[in-house]
């Protein structure tokens, strides 16, 4: 049985969907057998990230109400044979899809993958209730700033009325000069703050654009790719590492000494 695990967050635009993709290109390289579900229904945004949109022929919907076999809606990702996208559905209206029929959905999936990674829509309402309905596990995503720290505090709150065994956090967009001069929040004080293990943290990066939110190289080596390597390595229990966001930005003094540290 794969783990299913939604990332989720109560604001919107904080990166749960360029997370959820990268995340699977980075499990990918692990050799994992991933499913991207989009529950974003109604918008299209995962598909888009992955670059599958023109690709599809079912959705979920179609899935949802029979139309095909749930692995007929599943597109194969070009560069990683074992990446999948079930997109989301444009033509029907959300509630069409009920928490229960997702949440078999999920679980059907979670019989043939290692990962069924659920990126979940924006807010606390019926969209976030169907995607965390079908999950056993939840990836909350913030950025540093204040506001989407309190929305993750209220989400982290909620998920505890769900069937969740393991809530941790991924702190997204941290630019290392503003941590180390001390003006933005470190990703383990937010971790601290929330009472929530970090999973992972996410640098800011320039070069994500609204048409390239991912890098399918097979060799990941820019700081977000590392920061998603290190993520996917966390969730498979490789180690307990999280990308040090604020490591360029210190002087030569104090690298030497973390070195001689360990
Ligand atoms: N680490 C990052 N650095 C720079 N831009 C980012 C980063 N993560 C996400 N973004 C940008 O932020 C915007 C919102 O991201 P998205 O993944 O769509 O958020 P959500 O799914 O939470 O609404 C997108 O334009 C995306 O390219
Ligand atoms: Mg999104």
């Amino acid at each position: 049985m794969g783990r299913k695990i939604v990332l989720t967050s109560g604001k919107g635009g904080v990166g749960k969907t360029t997370i959820t993709a990268n995340l699977g290109i980075a499990l990918a390289m692990l050799s994992k057998k991933i499913v991207l579900v989009d529950a974003d229904i109604g918008l299209n945004n995962l598909d888009v990230a992955m670059g599958v949109e023109n690709k599809i022929v079912y959705d979920i919907g179609d899935a949802a109400e029979n139309r095909c076999r749930l692995k007929q809606a599943l597109i194969q990702d070009e560069c990683f044979s074992s990446l999948y996208t079930l997109p989301s559905a444009k033509s029907i209206e959300p509630n069409k899809i009920s928490s229960k029929v997702f949440s078999q959905i999920t679980e059907e999936l979670s019989q043939d993958f290692d990962y069924v990674l659920i990126d979940c829509p924006a807010g606390i309402e019926d969209g976030f209730h169907r995607a965390v309905s079908g999950a056993s596990e939840a990836l909350v995503v913030t950025t540093p700033h204040i506001s989407a720290v309190r929305d993750a505090d209220k989400v982290i709150s909620l998920l505890s009325s769900y069937s969740i065994k393991k809530v941790s956090l991924i702190v997204n967009r941290l630019k290392g000069k503003l941590v180390k001069d001390g003006s933005m929040m470190d990703a383990k004080d937010i971790s601290q703050l929330l009472r929530t293990p970090l999973a992972g943290a996410i640098p800011d990066d320039d070069n994500i654009n609204i048409n390239s939110q991912i890098n399918k190289t097979k060799n990941m080596k820019d700081a977000a790719q590392l920061s998603y390597i290190l993520l996917a390595e966390n969730l498979e229990g490789l180690h307990n590492r999280v990308y040090d966001c604020s490591y360029g930005y210190r002087g030569i003094i104090n690298k030497i000494r973390n070195i001689f540290r360990g």
